[in-house]
């Protein structure tokens, strides 16, 4: 199983997006068994997937030692070969009680969940926060690959460089940790996001040479609890993310 966490510090960049899309394309265009983690408080993906519950056991009661990842997985309503484990309010009081309680080993309770799934999955998706916390430090330490969707804009690059701090003290407990690309999202053709992608390559950040294009069916997808390959294939970012599945995989 290969571990990604999707993550940048920034919010309303396309992470969640980015993972279900991610998900959905490795699952029904690759035949992948998929395991999505939501590690989200705001439960978007989730939502998505339809099996928010504020009620049913989520990522906060596998942060507080009180689930398995193994008995709380559940069937995305968007594709059947994928599972997820969703997020809801409670992982905000479960990462303050892990913060807390310094006797236990805090940043190894995801990787230590997922190595008992290991063989069940070909590839497990973590939409992280737009933030750091516990959990998100859970997700590096349980991470193979490290991916950054950038929305270009004034803000884009901000947090860029703590980010790459975060990922850096990961890698003390998991050294196989790489970053292995930028994505960049809601491109249009402006000068602002071809000069914005050009300063991208420019730095020592690796980059996916495919971008997602901005869509309205992007907001209308939001509404359906369906993937925008589901809801709107002949869009131009349906097609990009395609494209980028692809990129990622040959690459
Ligand atoms: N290619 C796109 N074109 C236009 N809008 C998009 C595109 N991708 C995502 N969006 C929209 O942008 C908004 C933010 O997307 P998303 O929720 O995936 O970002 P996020 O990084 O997960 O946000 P957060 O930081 O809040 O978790 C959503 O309303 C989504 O529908
Ligand atoms: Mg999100």
């Amino acid at each position: 199983m290969k571990t990604i966490a999707i993550i940048n510090m920034k919010g309303g960049c396309a992470k969640t997006t980015t993972t279900i899309n991610m998900g959905y394309i490795l699952a029904k265009d690759y035949d992948k068994r998929v395991l999505l983690i939501d590690n989200d408080k705001q439960g978007n993906l989730s939502k998505t997937c339809g099996v928010w519950s504020y009620d049913k056991p989520s990522l906060a009661d596998v942060m507080t030692g009180e689930e398995k990842i193994s008995d709380i997985m559940q069937k995305a309503s968007i594709m059947p070969n994928i599972e997820v484990i969703p997020a809801n309010m409670h992982l905000l009081t479960a990462n303050l009680a892990v913060i807390k309680d310094d006797e236990k080993e805090q940043a190894t309770i995801i990787s230590k969940e997922l190595e008992k799934v290991k063989e069940r999955f070909d590839y497990c998706i973590i939409d992280c926060p737009p933030d750091i916390n516990i959990s998100v430090i859970n997700a590096l330490v349980a991470s193979d690959e490290v991916i950054i969707p950038v929305k270009i804009d004034g803000y884009a690059f901000e947090g860029m460089d703590e980010l790459e701090e975060q990922i850096n003290n990961a890698k003390v407990l998991n050294p196989k940790l790489k970053l292995r690309g930028c994505l960049v999202t809601m491109y249009y053709n402006r000068d602002v996001c071809m000069q914005g992608k050009t300063w991208l390559q420019n730095q020592h950040y690796p980059i996916f040479k495919t971008h997602i294009r901005r869509t309205e069916k992007a907001d209308e997808a939001t509404f359906t609890n369906e993937s925008l390959i589901e809801y709107s294939p002949r869009s131009g970012a349906a097609k990009d993310y395609k494209a980028f599945v692809q990129e990622y995989l040959e690459k």
